[in-house]
């Protein structure tokens, strides 16, 4: 995260656009994307996904990207990435993205995105990539040396927002100084070239941050994540399994109980109630009573959304087609942007 000072600028500007995007949705284009590392689960449902829907409904210009170049950031293979790209597809499809109001594509796909990334480079320092907390995280937790990619990531996706003229940009904060640097490549390429790029705000997520099952960010390699695409009974399972305590009266004290205090919030998501009011329900019913009561909160809530799933799972003809319109549109996008790119440079022969 940049500062805190900044922090609370984004975070308020963030709220007064989510404020205006509900009166007048055709200002905004809105361009956010995943890494295609595994299948979305309730944190990226209820962080993310939902908001999307919602952008998309209202009459907001969306897109999403599924970037598959970000996966050799800081990882060394690209092992299983078509079947992660095709599963994303499905679950955003499942999830209520209609690929004919948001097109849905991948970076590779795109090669006027990519070529935008010598131009930018040219507008940013070394220090100034060095700086990226983001960055600087991702790197420790990869236990490898930095590489080139991975240090010049923010630059790439700010090629993601800005060859689309995307002005706002659905993230979660340690995106933040990603969004930073993209404003200050539009606002330094604009100067040095004419006027082409937005500057782009953040739109923040809410404050919802989903629980993992053990009370910890919820996450695949956790082992804590309850995915869109699971069945009823392997969610059963895995909610059985959760770490909880051996008191029995179930009460909502994340710093104390962060096992049912998880288990508590997962059902409230679900069930638009709020944590206290179904542990108060369950009282000293105990936590099987409470495991009982988030996973059918969990299964009814998902049921709709899997039944779906099911059908793109049986149909990947379909699939395939709405991921090449996506990339055949944000073609078009792109290859139009880089023309006036060429033309700002006096790159034109
Ligand atoms: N870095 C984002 C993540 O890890 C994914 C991403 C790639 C993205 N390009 C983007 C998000 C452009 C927003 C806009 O989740």
């Amino acid at each position: 995260m940049p500062n805190i000072g900044s922090l609370e600028a984004s975070l308020k500007r963030s709220d007064e656009i989510k404020a205006d995007l509900e009166k007048n949705p055709s200002h905004y284009s809105m361009l956010t994307g995943d890494r295609p590392t595994g299948r979305l689960h309730l944190g990226h449902y209820f962080g993310t996904i939902r908001e999307r829907v919602h952008l998309q409904n209202l009459g907001v210009t969306t897109r999403i990207l599924i970037a598959d170049y970000q996966v050799i950031t800081d990882r060394d293979t690209t092992a299983n990435i078509q079947d992660n790209v095709y599963n994303m597809v499905m679950d955003y499809l499942a999830c209520g993205i209609d690929p004919d109001r948001t097109p849905i594509y991948v970076h590779s796909a795109v090669p006027a995105c990519n070529q935008l990334m010598l131009p930018f480079l040219s507008l940013v320092t070394e220090a100034e990539l060095q700086r990226n907390p983001t960055v600087k995280a991702e790197m420790e937790a990869s236990g490898h040396a930095l590489t080139g990619l991975l240090l010049t990531y923010p630059i790439h996706q700010a090629c993601d927002i800005l060859f689309c003229k995307g002005n706002v940009v659905p993230v979660g904060k340690d995106q933040l100084p990603h969004i930073e640097i993209t404003r200050t490549v539009a606002r330094r390429f604009n100067e040095r070239y004419g006027q082409v790029f937005p500057e782009p705000d953040a739109l923040i997520s809410e404050a919802v941050e989903v629980p993992g099952l053990d009370g910890r960010k919820m996450s695949k390699s956790y082992g804590n994540a309850i995915s869109i695409s699971m069945t009823p009974e392997q969610t059963a399972k895995l909610i059985k399994k959760s770490p909880t305590d051996s008191e029995r009266t179930i009460t909502f004290d994340k710093q104390n109980r962060p096992g049912v205090s998880a288990l508590l919030t997962t059902s409230a998501l679900c069930t638009g109630r709020t944590e206290v009011e179904i542990a108060d329900e369950i009282g000293d019913a105990g936590s099987g009573a409470l495991k009982k009561y988030v996973t059918d909160a969990v299964n009814d809530y998902l049921a709709p959304i899997r039944e779906r799933r099911h059908r793109y799972e049986q149909d990947l003809d379909y699939v395939k087609d709405v991921l090449h319109e996506g990339n055949r549109k944000m073609n078009e996008i792109a290859n139009r942007t880089l023309d006036e790119v060429r033309v700002a440079m006096g790159m034109v022969y």
